[in-house]
Parts: C-alpha cells; structure tokens; sequence
C-alpha cells in the first residue's frame, strides 16, 4: 500500500494523515473486492524494515491499526471477513497483539473474504523461519533432508494452506516487490500503478482485475497446452 507518504506531503500534511487516508483505501477495496467475487486479498501493511522508520510514524501506524482495527471489527463480522496476520506477531507492541488475536478469534469462523494483513512481515523473514522449521523437524529425526520438497517449505509458510496469489498490484509508481511474498509470487502476475495508495478505488481495482484477465498465464508451458 505504498505512496501514503507522498500523498500527505502533495497536500502539505503530516505523514500519518497519508496513512490514515490509506486506512480509507483499504475499506473501499474490501468492499469492491467482495462485490467481484474475489476471496482471497493479502494487505502489505508493514514490513520488517518499517521499523527503519522514524519511532514517531512507526508508533503512529501501530495506533492506528489497533485503533480502526477495533473500530472496524462488528463491520468486519458482519462482511464475512476472515482475518489471518503474515507475519512475527510477538514482535509487535502488547496492545497491537491483544487487538489483532481479538479481531482474529472473531473473523475466525468467517469464510466470505479472507483478508490477510501482512504485518512485520518480510519473504525472506519468512523463508529464514521456514528453513529453521524444517531444520529441527530434520534434527529430531521426523524428516531426511532428502525429503523436503515444495509441499514441505509451503506447510511452513505464514502462508501456509493459503492460495497463491494470482495478482500483485503495486500501488505508487515503483517497479518492485520490496520483500513481499518472494516464494508465493512466483507465477503472480504483477500490476503497477502509478496511482497513489490513498487515491486508490473502487474503478482501479476494476482496472487492475481486467488487466489481469488480459494476461496470457502459461505458467512455464505452451499457450493452449496443458
Ligand atoms: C507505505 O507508504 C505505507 C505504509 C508503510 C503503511 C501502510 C499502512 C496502512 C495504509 C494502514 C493499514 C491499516 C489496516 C487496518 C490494514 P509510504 O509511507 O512508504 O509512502 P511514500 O512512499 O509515499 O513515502
């Protein structure tokens, strides 16, 4: 969800109101991805190198998620939403950990939209994790390192049991993928735009659905080959 920042500074405010615009972005594409039928959407909300960050904009962030988080959870219930944290959430200050296991136990049973939010997440965080997994399984002798194949890393990813994503959609005019989901994207296909986070709506999303449904996706094969 980038270009938060950018979008304060156009309007000569404070950093943190880009944010808090950003958090109204995030509730009008929920609201349009469970009116086209999409049922899977994963929220880039902060990285573990957020934290580089000025303390002032890393504790404004964390208030306010915690703070729409709360006030947004009965509207959550009640859309269906299914909520799942990418990412190391013990890292995370004690009331942001109390209000994400509330709004997760409460979205638990919800399976409309399942709205993952990757918080302190970082792919190569994550792979590091799964490697150590996989290490001890090896080490108490549950797992020959010849066995490990894919099936095996993914079990052990945040992401584990989840699909992978279809669509990467970079907001903010940059050409990257900053960490995000390194094992999981490999076939994604990747939508930039230069359009900032807070800006971002209803009709962009559209265009970014119907971009993807333009693209030839052969997955390593031959077009119209199985
Ligand atoms: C990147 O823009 C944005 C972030 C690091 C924070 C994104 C978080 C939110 C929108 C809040 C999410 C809340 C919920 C409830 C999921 P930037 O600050 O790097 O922008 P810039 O590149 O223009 O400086």
């Amino acid at each position: 969800m980038d270009g938060n920042g950018r979008w304060a500074q156009q309007r000569q405010l404070p950093r943190v109101a880009g944010h808090r615009a950003g958090v109204e972005a995030v509730r009008r594409v929920l609201e349009c991805a469970g009116a086209l039928g999409i049922k899977y959407l994963t929220l880039y909300a902060f990285s573990t190198e957020n934290w580089k960050r000025p303390q002032a904009e890393v504790d404004a962030l964390m208030r306010l998620l915690v703070e729409k988080l709360t006030e947004e959870l009965p509207d959550l219930v009640v859309r269906g939403v299914h909520l799942r944290i990418l990412g190391n959430m013990e890292d995370l200050p004690c009331d942001v950990q109390d209000a994400l296991r509330t709004a997760l136990a409460q979205t638990a049973h919800n399976s409309r939209l399942y709205v993952n939010i990757a918080l302190n997440y970082g792919g190569r965080r994550e792979l590091v994790d799964a490697c150590q997994k996989l290490a001890r399984q090896v080490q108490r002798g549950e797992l020959e390192p010849g066995q490990i194949d894919e099936e095996h890393v993914e079990r052990e990813l945040y992401t584990a049991s989840l699909p992978d994503p279809d669509l990467l959609i970079r907001p903010g005019g940059e050409y990257r993928v900053s960490n995000f989901l390194l094992w999981q994207i490999a076939y994604a296909e990747l939508y930039m735009t230069p359009t900032l986070w807070p800006d971002f709506g209803e009709q962009d999303l559209i265009a970014a659905v119907a971009a993807f449904q333009k693209r030839d996706r052969r997955f390593g094969g031959l077009k119209g080959r199985s």
